[in-house]
């Protein structure tokens, strides 16, 4: 059975590992709603009970597919979700964190999780041309108005983080954390850590990259993300697949997959942290709750983080239009 975790302190307690429900819609292949219900069901049996949703994914469908998998089952869930980018006929077209804009998404937001609060509301990415006060001082409005209960912010700068936290107390943070990817870990990680907000990390195996079952970008349909990412990419994959073998090697040493190492090594650095490995399957879902309860050694660790020190792995996490949205 999971343990639960706490992200901030301002009451918000969740299960040590959350559910990453963007792929059952968006960005990792081809959906199949009836399997990712059954997912998030058997989550919530095995005492998994944080989700992360987001408008982007669809977008808006993974937010309404929640809304159905909690229809009688609400209160058993703590749902996240995120709002941030404009959208024309499907596709994002920029950044619009308008207070106009956060209270239509919340409305709508709620609309589609069948639900009358938001527990853990996220701006998924700093707007630059809104000041965080008034995107906080927004946000905070929801919350008095009882339609949100916690605040965060994703992939924020070190001053953006200070300056809205003045506003309004930001409970977590959610950016990329893996083994793989550790640039939280000079400024980051120590300034949330002195402000106490806890890390939500996304995208804790590398996208699949850690599970050793990733394929080469172009052996992904046009549909998936991982096409264009540069990780997956002529000479990266094949760097990579060498750095990630050490997964691979302690996976089969202790008897476990390389997906359960990979998240072991995110539980435990640090009680702050909750990843949110995603999947849209019931078998990869048990194979990663049982990695909350797998140990590593220093030495263990330090193996890993050698294998995959940021030195050593190639190419940048997001193409430069992604990257652009990431707010340094
Ligand atoms: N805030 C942000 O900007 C942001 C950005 C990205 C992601 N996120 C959130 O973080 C969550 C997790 O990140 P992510 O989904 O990008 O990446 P991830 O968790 O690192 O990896 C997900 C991929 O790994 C595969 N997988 C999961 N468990 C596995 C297992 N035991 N064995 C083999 N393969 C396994 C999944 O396969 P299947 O899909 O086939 O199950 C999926 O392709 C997302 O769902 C989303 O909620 C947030």
């Amino acid at each position: 059975m999971l343990k639960t975790r706490k992200l901030g302190n301002q009451g918000l307690e969740v299960s040590e590992l959350g559910l990453g429900c963007m792929g059952m819609s968006y960005a990792y292949g081809t959906p199949d709603d009836a399997e990712s219900i059954a997912t998030i069901h058997r989550a919530l049996d095995l005492g998994m009970n944080f989700f992360d949703t987001a408008e982007m994914y669809g977008p808006y469908t993974n937010e309404e597919l929640l809304g159905r998998a909690f229809k009688n089952k609400r209160n058993e869930a703590i749902i996240a979700t995120k709002f941030g980018f404009s959208f024309h006929n499907g596709q994002v077209t920029g950044l619009n964190s308008h207070p106009d804009n956060i209270k239509k998404f919340v409305e709508d937001s709620l609309k589609r999780l069948q639900t009358t609060h938001i527990d853990l509301l996220f701006q998924h990415r700093v707007d630059p041309n809104i000041p965080i006060e008034d995107v906080v001082g927004t946000m905070s409005d929801l919350v008095k108005e009882g339609k949100v209960r916690f605040l965060g912010l994703s992939e924020a700068s070190a001053s953006n983080i200070r300056r809205a936290h003045k506003t309004h107390p930001i409970s977590a943070l959610q950016s990329e954390y893996s083994l793989w990817e550790r640039n939280l870990e000079p400024e980051i990680l120590p300034l949330i850590r002195e402000l106490n907000i806890g890390l939500v990390a996304y995208s804790p195996l590398g996208r699949g990259f850690l599970t050793g079952t990733a394929k080469r970008a172009e052996e992904y349909p046009e549909s998936d993300y991982r096409r264009k990412d540069p990780r997956m990419q002529g000479e990266n994959y094949t760097r990579n697949m060498k750095a990630a073998e050490a997964v691979q090697n302690l996976a089969k040493e202790k008897n476990v997959s390389p997906s359960q190492i990979a998240i072991a090594w995110t539980l435990l650095k640090g009680n702050d942290i909750v990843p949110i490995p995603g999947t849209k399957r019931r078998v990869y879902l048990d194979e990663n709750i049982a990695a909350a309860s797998l140990s590593l050694s220093n030495d263990e660790i330090h193996v890993l983080e050698k294998a995959l020190a940021p030195e050593v792995v190639s190419g940048p996490r997001y193409i430069p239009e992604i990257f652009k949205f990431i707010d340094r």
